[in-house]
């Protein structure tokens, strides 16, 4: 359930119309609501109840100050991959005890940096990142907390580019080794270990993955406690997927997730850690766009949108469904008519949909693009000189910009041009 619904024939986020929106900040433009991402942290809190745990927010799936802010006030923790996404972590508020640092290719100065401004863990993926650590701890006269993320090489049955848990992957130790691997960890005085970490992959409709990976801990946290290494957590990654189609049948729902964790992790005593990001955000966000041109093609109706790939960059890049609906909402009966829902960057994979059934529209409509809270803004870019959008975060009856849009003359002022030239 999300809170942008239809009223008096209008699309609402939560009580402000969008078209009021777009009227004051300009099309195209993501809009997010304060109570949808409330409510599905809160899902996810309630849904590991009675399990000591901690709620990760993956800010991968959106950063913005403004979110972290508000997930910082809910208690959650936040998981991090990069340094810049620890220091939009620290300056939102959250403290280092509640940042959790995955990732293949940390550096040396993220490392430190972490260090220096306090982590809850390092999820460690390779040896010799698990060396480097220990160089950079012990150079700062500190230790560092960390899991070591394994590789169960579980078919998460998801899309290939966004699934992480198969041998083949670039991610994590092999299970088969880990033992090995924590013994080594035991001998490095910069380290110490805290648990056991694995995410197999996103947008996973299905719990059978996540159990036969969960599955796959358990029997690990046995093993490496018998060798001695004191276990008391377990990251269990994010991934649960949410319904871009609203007209498929729905993935399940936190509490069964949270019912599944507890029947195959709940009896080993752990602080149970997750790291979802699209649950949290996904639902919670639409991106705006006004109609350009209706443009009668061969055998075609093409809607040309303001709105293009580079600001919402997944259905070119995994050919994700993203449901569109127009904001003045279509008289109950009316016809519905195929269109090509293009963008105006200059390559064909600018297509957010084909021969998606939609009311007719015409050139100034607005429609919204949902499930676009998530890998929305934070994978936009500046392609063809777009400026970024504007985001805005709707609470009850008010509104604000959260992301401004920048001038031309601001993003032409950050190149620059050598006095040699
Ligand atoms: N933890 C780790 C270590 C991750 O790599 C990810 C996502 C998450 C948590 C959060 O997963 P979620 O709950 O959001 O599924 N850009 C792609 C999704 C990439 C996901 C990458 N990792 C998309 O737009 O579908």
């Amino acid at each position: 359930m999300d809170h942008f619904l239809y009223r008096d024939g209008e699309l609402y986020a939560e009580d402000v119309s969008v078209r009021d929106i777009a009227r004051s900040v300009g099309t195209p433009f993501y809009c997010y609501s304060t109570a949808t991402l409330t409510r599905h942290f809160t899902l996810f809190d309630q849904a590991l109840d009675g399990m000591d745990h901690l709620v990760c927010y993956a800010m991968k799936a959106n950063s913005n100050q403004a979110v972290l802010r508000l997930m910082a006030s809910l208690g959650a923790g936040v998981d991090v991959v990069s340094g810049g996404e620890y220091a939009r972590a620290r300056a939102a508020g959250f403290d280092g005890d509640k940042i959790v640092f995955s990732g293949v290719g940390k550096t040396r100065e993220e490392m430190r940096a972490a260090l220096s401004g306090g982590i809850r863990q390092f999820n460690l993926e390779s040896e010799p990142e698990m060396h480097r650590l220990n160089a950079v701890a012990l150079e700062l006269g500190v230790v560092a907390p960390v899991t070591v993320r394994v590789n169960p090489d579980v078919d998460a049955k998801t899309h290939e580019k966004i699934a992480t848990g198969k041998s083949e992957n670039k991610f994590g130790i092999p299970i088969a080794r880990a033992r090995e691997v924590y013994a080594e960890i035991a001998k490095l005085p910069g380290l110490r270990v805290v648990g056991i970490d694995v995410h197999i992959g996103s947008q996973l409709t299905d719990l059978e993955p996540f159990r036969q990976a969960y599955r796959k801990v358990a029997d690990l946290t046995r093993a490496l406690r018998s060798d001695g290494h004191e276990i008391i957590r377990l990251d269990l990654g994010g991934g649960l997927g949410i319904p871009y189609e609203r007209t498929n049948t729905a993935p399940p729902l936190p509490v069964e997730y949270g019912a599944m964790v507890r029947e195959e992790l709940g009896d080993l005593g752990c602080e149970i850690e997750i790291e979802p990001g699209r649950l949290i955000a996904g639902n919670a966000g639409i991106l705006v766009t006004e109609v350009v041109y209706v443009k009668h093609g061969e055998g075609r109706d093409f809607l040309i949108v303001d709105a293009a790939m580079n600001d919402l960059v997944r259905p070119a890049m995994y050919s994700a469904h993203h449901d569109i609906v127009p904001v003045i909402e279509a008289t109950a009966g009316a016809e519905q008519t195929p269109y090509d829902v293009v963008g105006p960057v200059c390559e064909t994979g600018d297509t957010f949909a084909k021969q998606r059934n939609l009311p007719a529209l015409a050139e100034g409509d607005l429609v919204a693009f949902r499930s676009a809270g998530a890998y929305g803004a934070v994978m936009a870019s500046e392609y063809n000189t777009r400026p970024l959008i504007p985001e805005v975060l709707v609470r009850d009856d008010q509104f604000a910009v959260i992301r401004e849009r920048p001038s031309y003359e601001q993003i032409i002022a950050r190149d620059i041009v050598p006095d040699w030239l």
